[in-house]
């Protein structure tokens, strides 16, 4: 089996808001003219900064201001939509979403033409809106602890796809998690999992996971899903890779293409 090369993790938010803060701090010691220049360059930066991170496609305002200061996996899923679509195609009919703020996923999965989605909450919906209390009301979300077998019976669904949930999981919870997430899949299981050193808000985080994410390599997930006996589906990252490639989008996160077990 081939591995494929590590994506180098790409933090945009450092580089970008950097120059603009310097020159704000130079400002009281240089010209009145030198400092509205550099006002006027950091602005472009800015710009430039926030241009960039819409990467494009339909500038995604509301997942962009999610992950500020937070990597958040599950909006880099609702961003990663249109190349999913691509990769897996008449796949992506019978969809599971498993992770943190799936009502919002499942509300984008839902616009797509010929998608059908179904979602689970690994944790407490915190201040649920109506349309995602609607979609609980309608057995479409559900909320579960994802560390025992789901309530699916095997090959439900066409694709599952999980972010932010497995690293919060210890290799002995991994172990039963991630067949059984498997398990339910016919096409294949794509995981979304965060970029070792990446920052995520520690409070918030701890309130809400009880514990930090263990953020893992490319390399130790390879490792594990081979112990897993699951194999990386060749033809999707290729499809995926060539989709991302076309509308220049870069994942802020480590995206895993498995294939569902025969
Ligand atoms: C998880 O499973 C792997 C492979 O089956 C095994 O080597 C490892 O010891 C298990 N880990 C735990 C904590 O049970
Ligand atoms: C690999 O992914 C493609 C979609 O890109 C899918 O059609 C195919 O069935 C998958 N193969 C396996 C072995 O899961």
């Amino acid at each position: 089996m081939s591995r494929r090369p590590v994506n180098p993790s790409r933090r945009i938010a450092d580089n970008g808001s950097a120059p603009f803060a310097n020159s704000l701090h130079q400002k009281s010691r240089s010209s009145p003219l030198l400092s509205v220049g550099l006002v006027v360059v950091g602005a472009l930066l800015l710009i430039g900064y926030s241009y960039s991170h819409s990467g494009g496609f339909g500038g995604n305002i509301e997942a962009v201001s999610k992950m500020e200061g937070d990597y958040s996996c599950t909006s880099e899923v609702q961003r990663a939509i249109p190349m999913l679509s691509k990769a897996y195609g008449d796949s992506m009919h019978k969809v599971l979403h498993v992770g943190p703020d799936t009502c919002s996923v499942i509300s984008k999965l839902l616009k797509e033409e010929d998608t059908e989605a179904w979602g689970v909450e690994p944790y407490d919906l915190e201040d649920p809106d109506s349309t995602c209390k609607s979609l609980v009301r309608k057995g479409i979300v559900r909320v579960a602890d994802i560390k025992f077998s789901l309530p699916y019976r095997a090959k439900s669904f066409s694709l599952v796809i999980v972010s932010d949930a497995l690293d919060y999981l210890s290799p002995r919870y991994l172990n039963k998690t991630l067949p059984d997430l498997a398990r339910m899949a016919v096409d294949g299981l794509v995981i979304f999992a965060g970029y070792p050193g990446q920052q995520r808000a520690k409070g918030a985080e701890l309130s809400k996971f009880g514990r930090p994410a263990k953020l893992r390599s490319s390399s130790w997930w390879i490792r594990y899903f081979v112990q897993t006996g699951l194999e990386e589906n060749e033809t999707a990252i290729k499809k995926f890779e060539q989709a991302a490639a076309k509308r220049s989008y870069k994942p802020s996160c480590q995206v895993f293409h498995l294939s569902a077990y025969r």
